[in-house]
């Protein structure tokens, strides 16, 4: 990992975020706390139609707040946010977590987008779904992880069943795009059949 130190001492990479913050760091990505400071990027990226109906379905002109708001819940409720890094550089591609944490049933809820559409098809998203879905796994003791996404997100279906994901059902043409009827595509995980990723999260082992 290329590290600059700058005139503070603080250990940053070149895009100025400083190197301890990853938890975790894979083959191609790191995952690291989801922090405040991220969160203008985001809004900024999910103004584009694309990412913002690829990533939940519908484009409502995000807001600061609401985004913020968003993330908080997540927090409130038991889950995690993750800001994904590409590794070496260090640079934040996305955001990833488990939100709608259930402690009684063991269960939540996971959701990704990589906002910086040159890191998609790559291989990234794999990566940091499979450190998350173990984070869940390891760290909240989820016995189960589910999804959801619109059948023509093709892209994250084929990511979704890379990283360990099964359909379990569809609610037909439950999505209404550009005048096009589209299911909604559910996924899950249970941890009993999940492969945690090598690297990925500490072991007592290590
Ligand atoms: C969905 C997402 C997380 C997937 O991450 P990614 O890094 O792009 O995906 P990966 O490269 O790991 O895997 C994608 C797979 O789909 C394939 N793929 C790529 N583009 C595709 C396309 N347009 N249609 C179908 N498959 C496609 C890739 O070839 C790869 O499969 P392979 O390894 O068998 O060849 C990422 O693209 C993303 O964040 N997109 C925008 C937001 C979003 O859709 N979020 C998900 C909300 S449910």
């Amino acid at each position: 990992m290329e590290i600059i130190v700058s005139d503070n001492q603080t250990a940053k990479n070149k895009e100025g975020i400083k190197a301890n913050t990853l938890n975790v760091q894979g083959r191609q990505v790191g995952l690291g706390p989801w922090l405040d400071e991220y969160l203008d990027s985001w809004v900024q990226a999910i103004q584009d139609p694309q990412l913002s109906i690829l990533s939940d379905g519908s484009f409502s002109m995000p807001t600061r707040e609401k985004e913020a708001e968003t993330f908080q819940l997540t927090r409130k409720e038991g889950g995690a946010n993750f800001g994904i890094f590409a590794l070496p550089e260090v640079k934040l591609i996305g955001v990833c977590g488990i939100y709608r944490v259930n402690q009684r049933n063991q269960s939540g809820v996971l959701g990704i987008s990589i906002f910086d559409k040159d890191y998609w098809g790559k291989g990234y998203g794999t990566e940091a779904v499979k450190l998350t879905v173990d984070f869940g796994f390891r760290f909240l003791n989820l016995h189960t992880i589910q999804l959801t996404t619109g059948s023509f997100n093709t892209r994250a279906l084929r990511a979704y069943e890379k990283a360990g994901f099964k359909e379990i059902g569809r609610w037909r043409e439950a999505q209404q795009l550009a005048g096009k009827r589209y299911d909604d595509v559910y996924m899950d995980c249970l941890a009993s059949e999940f492969e945690a990723p090598s690297p990925g999260w500490f072991t007592l082992q290590d």
